[in-house]
C-alpha cells in the first residue's frame, strides 16, 4: 500500500525556524499582513517577505495560491513557500491551499507555520490528499516522503479536528490504491484478501466463493466471470457502530478487468479497463473510513468481484441467464457486464439485510463520460429525499454529482423477444437504460441511488485534490452522507 504522508501537530516555536531544513510554509493574509511567524521569517530573510507582501505579484495571487522562494538568505531551508490565505478562508479554499502544498511536498521535511489559523486541520487534509503518489511499481530512485510538521497554537485541538479527516483520507488512499493497481496484481483473489485484512480494523468481512454464489442463484454475476481464470467472489463487509438498527447498504461493481468478453472491446485504451472495479474500490474505501473513525452507524458494503474475459467457457451474445431475483436476461452484449454483476448484488443486499436504503456505485457506461465528462458523476434515483441528501453531501465535499432522469419510456428499450429483458438498449441514452436495468432489481419501496462513476473514478489530468489516475471520488461524499444523515441523531 502507498504510505500516506506523515503529519504532526506541535506547539508554535519560533526558535527552530532559522535552522529548519527542507521547506518552510508561511501564510499571508489577502491584504498582505504578516503574522507572528511571518514576521520572524521576514526578519531572518532581511525583509524580503514584507517586500513580497507589498508587491504586485502578491496582489495577483488568488486565495489558496502558493509561491515558492528557493534557497532564501538567512534560513537553512531549501525553500520558503508563501501561501495567500485569509484566516477565515472558506473550507474548500483552505483544502485547495493544502493541496497546493501537497503537490510541492518532497522527500525533505516540511514545516508549516500555521499558528492560530482556524483552518489548520483543513489545510493538513488537503495536503495529505494531494501528496498521494502511487509508486509501488517504480523501481530505482523513488521520491521519498518527508515528515510534515504543523506548528499551531493549540496542537491538541487541531489534531482532534484533523483525526476524522485523516480517517477519510486513508479511505480515499485505500480506494485509489485499489483502482490504480493493475489487473495482473489486483486479481479477484488479491482484492478479496485486501478486504479480509480490514478485519483488523473491526470490520466483519465475509467472502462468498463461487459454489455459494451458485447456490444463491447469482447466475448473472457468475456468467460475467466464467471466461476468466480468476474465481468470481462477492465480499460482504459489515460495520456495526449503530446498535440494532437496520443497516444502510453500499454495493459496488468490481470488474477487475473488462475486455468486453466475447463482445471484445477495441485495443485502443483497453488498458484503462483495469479501473473497472472503481465502484467496489469506493465501497471498500468508505468501509475503511467508517471503521477508522468508529462511525456510529450500521453500514454493509457488498462488492461483486469478477473478471470479464473472452474464452471457450465465456458467456456468448444471445445467451439467456437467470438472476437471483428469478428474472431472465438475454445477453445481447457481453460488454454490458457491470449491470449483470450489480443486479445480483443488489438483490442479495436487499434480501439478506433489508437495508434502509441502497447506493450502488459503478464505472458503468462510457456514455456518462460523453454526457458529463470527468467533472460530475451521474446520479440516478427513485427517492427524492435520499437523492437530495446525497447531492448535498457531495456538494459540501466538492465532489461533482449531477442527477439524471429516469422513466418508463427509457425502460421500454430493455424488452426482449425471448426473455424477461435484455441487457442493453439502443445507443440512445445508454447511461439511463443501464440505470433502468438496475432499477428492475431494486424493490419498490427501497430508497436507492445508482452512481455512474465511469468519468470520475479516474482521470488523465490532475484534479484539485488528486494527481492523475484514481481519484477516490465518492468516498468523501458517502462518508459525509452517513455522518450527516445516519449518525446525526445519535450524537
Ligand atoms: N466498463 C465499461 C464502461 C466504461 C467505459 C468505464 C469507459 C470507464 C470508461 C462498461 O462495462 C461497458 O463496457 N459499457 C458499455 C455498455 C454498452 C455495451 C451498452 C459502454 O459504455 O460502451
Ligand atoms: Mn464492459
Ligand atoms: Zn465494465
Amino acid at each position: 500500500m502507498t504510505t500516506p504522508v506523515a503529519i504532526d501537530f506541535k506547539e508554535l516555536e519560533l526558535d527552530p525556524i532559522a535552522a529548519a531544513e527542507g521547506q518552510i510554509v508561511v501564510f499571508l493574509k489577502g491584504e498582505g499582513g504578516l503574522d507572528q511567524a511571518g514576521r520572524r521569517v521576514n526578519r531572518h530573510m532581511k525583509g524580503a517577505l514584507a517586500r513580497f507582501a507589498e508587491s504586485d505579484s502578491f496582489e495577483k495571487m488568488k486565495q489558496g495560491d502558493v509561491k515558492s522562494f528557493a534557497f532564501p538568505t538567512g534560513l537553512a531551508a531549501d525553500a520558503v513557500l508563501v501561501v495567500k490565505l485569509d484566516r477565515n478562508a472558506k473550507i474548500d479554499v483552505a483544502r485547495k491551499a493544502g493541496a497546493a502544498l501537497g503537490k510541492l511536498h518532497n522527500d525533505t521535511p516540511m514545516l508549516v507555520l500555521a499558528g492560530p489559523s482556524p483552518r489548520a486541520a483543513e489545510i493538513s487534509y488537503g495536503l495529505a490528499l494531494r501528496a498521494y503518489d502511487f509508486d509501488p511499481h517504480k523501481t530505482g530512485d523513488k521520491d521519498g516522503r518527508g515528515v510534515v510538521t504543523f506548528m499551531v497554537s493549540k496542537p491538541e485541538e487541531v489534531a482532534a479536528k484533523a483525526a476524522p479527516m485523516a480517517a477519510v483520507a486513508e479511505g480515499v488512499f485505500f480506494t485509489r490504491d485499489l483502482v490504480n493497481e493493475p489487473a495482473n496484481v489486483l486479481t479477484t483473489s488479491d482484492f478479496a484478501a485486501r478486504l479480509a485484512a480490514m478485519q483488523e480494523l473491526g470490520l466483519d468481512v465475509e467472502i462468498l466463493e463461487e459454489a455459494e454464489l451458485e447456490e444463491l442463484g447469482m447466475r448473472t454475476l457468475l456468467c460475467v466471470g466464467q471466461g476468466s481464470e480468476s474465481p468470481s467472489k462477492v465480499v460482504v463487509m459489515k460495520w456495526n457502530g449503530g446498535g440494532d438498527e437496520k443497516p444502510f447498504a453500499l454495493v459496488g461493481k468490481g470488474v477487475v478487468f473488462d475486455t468486453g468478453g466475447i463482445s471484445l472491446k477495441p485495443a485502443g485504451g483497453m488498458e484503462d479497463m483495469t479501473m473497472d472495479m472503481g465502484g467496489a474500490g469506493v465501497v471498500s474505501g468508505v468501509m475503511r473510513t467508517l471503521a477508522l473513525r468508529k462511525a456510529k452507524a450500521n453500514v454493509v458494503g457488498i462488492v461483486g468481484l469478477v473478471e470479464n474475459m473472452p474464452d471457450g467457457k465465456a458467456t456468448r451474445p444471445g445467451d439467456v441467464v437467470k438472476s437471483m431475483k428469478g428474472d431472465t436476461i438475454e445477453i445481447i452484449n457481453t460488454d454490458a457486464e457491470g449491470r449483470l454483476v450489480l443486479a445480483d448484488c443488489l438483490w442479495y443486499a436487499q434480501e439478506r439485510f433489508e437495508p434502509t436504503g441502497v447506493i450502488n456505485l459503478a464505472t458503468l457506461t462510457g456514455a456518462i463520460i460523453i454526457g458529463l465528462g470527468h467533472d460530475n458523476a451521474g446520479v440516478f434515483s427513485n427517492d427524492d429525499t435520499l437523492c437530495g441528501n446525497f447531492l448535498k453531501a457531495a456538494g459540501n465535499e466538492g465532489e461533482g454529482a449531477w442527477r439524471m432522469p429516469m422513466g418508463a419510456s427509457y425502460d421500454k428499450q430493455l424488452k426482449s423477444r425471448i426473455a424477461d429483458m435484455k441487457n442493453v438498449g439502443t445507443r440512445a441514452a445508454g447511461s439511463i437504460t443501464a440505470a433502468q436495468f438496475l432499477q428492475r432489481f431494486v424493490k419498490d419501496d427501497m430508497p436507492w441511488i445508482h452512481l455512474d462513476i465511469a468519468g470520475t473514478a479516474s482521470v488523465k489530468a490532475e484534479t484539485d485534490l488528486a494527481p492523475a489516475g484514481a481519484t477516490g471520488w465518492g468516498v468523501m461524499a458517502l462518508d459525509r452522507l452517513i455522518r450527516d444523515t445516519y449518525e446525526a441523531e445519535t450524537e
